[in-house]
């Protein structure tokens, strides 16, 4: 066995990159935010340093996500961005010489288009060997969950742009759902509160921070509130608002209502088994967007089903696939290879 040869799993993610190194951890975690001359089409900035720059740069750079509902809408961007991070997570310049096998996480109603063009930009970005693993199984095995036996599971998977509904056991994935709603809507669904109640413009930065520190899915779960600065939509000027948990709720739970039609889809498609081994253990809930106050909650409230976050739920998806990778021996390592 090589040594020097690195394991590497990444968590190509809608709004955030998470790489892992062997038996390290998470090393890396930054936006997955590219910043682009528009002129030349050069990257200017990857990752943290580029989400600084957006809304405070000249007219010819601008920033992109190429990453968009958890496929990869600009190859070329993607390509750079992960030769990039993988660069960084390894950063003995000697282990860059020999190429690591990389591990990444896709949603699990990827097409096979998709699919390939994921493992061609991990190949490019630098890899050796490129292996595919479905987003929920990750989560489940980074939340710590032995999904090895004939038990059911399940996952929902809360990130930026998707939510991943999926049922599991032994080892796969008996039912599953990918619904393009998650963090970025409720960012959005905040922003079009503020302009229509309080005629006030703000950024996606802005929007973002009023979710994590007064979001709330379910009343009385928090009450907290944040003032925060935005520009008047009639005379443009700027001024300060406050906003409470209470007010954003209707606009929030509205917005969380596709994820909930699809957990109960999911729950409505399960055998009657695993939907029994489910009631019992309750659903488990991954993804930065599980954060928001009150998600089990709401969840509990409208399937009838417990719901728990996950320890550290950003942190799973990115977890379990570097676990998955470490336990593949070389025998399996090789299998997988040749069925591509
Ligand atoms: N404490 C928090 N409270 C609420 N939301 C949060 C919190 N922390 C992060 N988020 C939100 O979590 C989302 C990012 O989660 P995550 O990293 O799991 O997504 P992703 O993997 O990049 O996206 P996807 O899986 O959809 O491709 C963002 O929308 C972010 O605003
Ligand atoms: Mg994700």
């Amino acid at each position: 066995m090589n040594l020097l040869k690195q394991n590497v799993a990444i968590d190509l993610g809608t709004s955030t990159v998470l790489v892992c190194v062997g038996k390290r951890g998470v090393v890396l975690k930054e936006p997955s935010i590219v910043a682009v001359n528009s002129g030349t089409r050069d990257v200017v900035a990857i990752g943290e340093e580029a989400r600084h720059m957006i809304g405070r740069t000249p007219g010819d750079i601008t920033t992109v996500r190429p990453i968009r509902n958890g496929v990869i809408s600009s190859f070329t961007i993607t390509k750079k961005m992960m030769r990039y991070f993988i660069g960084k997570a390894l950063k003995n310049p000697f282990k860059r010489i020999f190429l690591p096998d990389v591990i990444v996480c896709i949603p699990s109603k990827t097409t096979n288009v998709e699919r390939r063009a994921v493992e061609q930009a991990v190949q490019d970005a630098g890899a050796h060997r490129v292996f595919l693993v479905e987003e929920p199984l990750a989560a489940a095995v980074g939340a710590g969950l032995d999904i090895s036996r004939p038990s059911g599971h399940m996952i929902v998977d809360i990130g930026g742009g998707t939510t991943d509904i999926a049922v599991i056991s032994f080892d796969g994935i008996v039912t599953s759902r990918s619904v393009k709603v998650a963090g970025d809507d409720f960012d959005e669904a905040i922003k079009n509160y503020l302009k229509r109640t309080h005629n006030m413009l703000v950024g996606d930065s802005t929007a973002e921070y009023v979710k994590i520190e007064a979001g709330c899915l379910y009343e009385g779960v928090r009450n907290d509130s944040v003032e925060i600065h935005g520009s008047d939509m009639i005379t443009g000027l700027p001024y300060e608002q406050t906003v409470t948990s209470q007010e954003l709720s209707e606009t929030l739970i509205a917005t969380a209502m596709p994820i909930i039609d699809g957990i109960r889809n999911v729950l409505e498609e399960t055998p009657p088994e695993l939907a029994a081994d489910i009631y019992t253990k309750g659903i488990l809930l991954t993804g930065g967007s599980s954060q928001i106050a009150g998600f089990d909650e709401l969840i509990r409230k409208t399937t009838g089903v417990e719901a728990v976050v996950a320890d550290e739920p950003q942190y799973c998806v990115a977890r379990g696939s570097i676990n998955i990778l470490n336990r593949m021996d070389k025998a399996k390592k090789n299998s997988y290879a040749a069925k591509k």
